[in-house]
């Protein structure tokens, strides 16, 4: 295990089979055991190297839980007739940027579901706006799946960055996650033309989802090292009620710490968030992804009201150090374990992705 964890560390590629039987070794050790606190080291160290102890915050505004998929993980999938739906106006997106700003936010982050409100021309427009008066701000979108020519133009209002996560990167996985229509060929090919419009782009997967299998992982990482993605973001697995996969069990904290390690092992300069589904899982969720070579949190901006309403999994935590205005108790914490807050935009360490602002 030391062995291949070294050769990792060392930037040396592994094979699916090695992968594999790391994988499943680490499904054997409790993150307490040498092996595991071996791995966190070796992960904070090369973390280190590159980001130092900051750790770089982005303000999170859910713009809308409206969304024509039906993925059957997902509390606000089409199908969810319980789910209370909502969307914020452009003017309430630019509030929470000023919320998010006065707080010390440099990277604001629109996520929502793929609504067909969010037209390229309303798009525009709200990036133009947030750009124009925060030119030191970076905007992150995480809106799903759009054509190339949408991409672009996005692109070229100003967004910076896309977060759009793989899944899994086994098309036979794929379709138990995802009804028919949804095909992960389709997702591959929108990382690329993220990658190709100049995006810092991020894709990701849940960790413990229902039937993945150790192969399953193995071939997430694999998928992960090629795409080369400047953020990677991954988060255990927990089920929501309103869904058909209400009595699937949630996925295990350790596993997703350990997978956390070994891709900061493995992409060296990626920005790593420690995610809110860590957190809701595990009181402490959020310093222990960091503690694995995690240099990202993203803190809820959006209105308390729909805070409530973006639900994508049970009891997601959306108050505490989890929301926006208690940086100072996320400060805290972080420091607590020896890490930093940092109000730095917080760029991929990469010169080819980066542009001049
Ligand atoms: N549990 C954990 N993560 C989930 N996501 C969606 N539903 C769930 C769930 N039930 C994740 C997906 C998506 C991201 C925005 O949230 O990976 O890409």
């Amino acid at each position: 295990m030391y062995n291949t964890i070294d050769k990792l560390r060392d930037a040396q590629e592994l094979t699916r089979e090695e992968w594999i039987e790391l994988i499943e070794n680490f499904r054997g050790v409790s993150a307490d055991s040498a092996q595991a606190q071996y791995l966190f080291a070796q992960a904070r160290a090369v973390r280190e190297a590159h980001y130092g102890k900051k750790v770089f915050i982005r303000g999170l505004i859910e713009i809308s839980n409206i969304c024509k998929n039906d993925c059957y993980y997902c509390g606000i999938r089409a199908s969810n007739a319980k789910a209370s739906r909502y969307r914020l106006t452009p003017s309430e997106i630019l509030q929470c940027a000023d919320a998010g700003y006065k707080l010390g936010f440099r990277t604001f982050v629109m996520q929502g579901g793929e609504d067909p409100f969010f037209t390229d021309e309303v798009l525009v427009d709200i990036i133009k706006a947030i750009k124009t008066k925060y030119p030191d701000c970076a905007v992150t979108l995480s809106l799903g799946e759009r054509s190339k020519e949408s991409y672009l133009l996005l692109r070229n209002a100003g967004a910076d960055r896309y977060l759009l996560r793989h899944e899994t990167a086994s098309d036979n996985h794929y379709s138990k996650l995802h009804p028919e229509k949804m095909k992960l060929s389709t997702r591959k090919k929108c990382l690329l033309h993220l990658k190709e419009a100049g995006f810092q782009t991020g894709s990701g997967f849940m960790v413990g989802s229902p039937f993945q299998t150790t192969e399953n992982i193995a071939d997430d990482l694999i998928f992960l090292k090629e795409l080369e993605p400047a953020m990677v973001g991954i988060g255990p697995f927990i089920p929501h009620n309103d869904t058909p996969f209400a009595k699937y069990s949630a996925g295990s904290v350790e596993m997703t710490i350990y997978l956390v390690a070994l891709i900061r092992l493995m992409l060296p300069k990626a920005l790593i968030p420690s995610t809110t589904a860590l957190g809701t899982l595990d009181k402490n969720g959020r310093e222990k992804g960091i503690l694995a070579g995690a240099n990202v949190i993203m803190p809820n901006l959006s209105p308390e009201s729909a805070r409530q309403k973006y639900t994508l999994y049970n009891n997601k935590l959306h108050s505490g150090a989890e929301a926006a205005e208690q940086l100072k108790m996320l400060k805290e914490r972080i420091n607590k374990i020896g890490y930093e807050i940092t109000v730095e935009r917080g760029d991929y360490l990469c010169t080819n992705t980066i542009q001049n602002h």
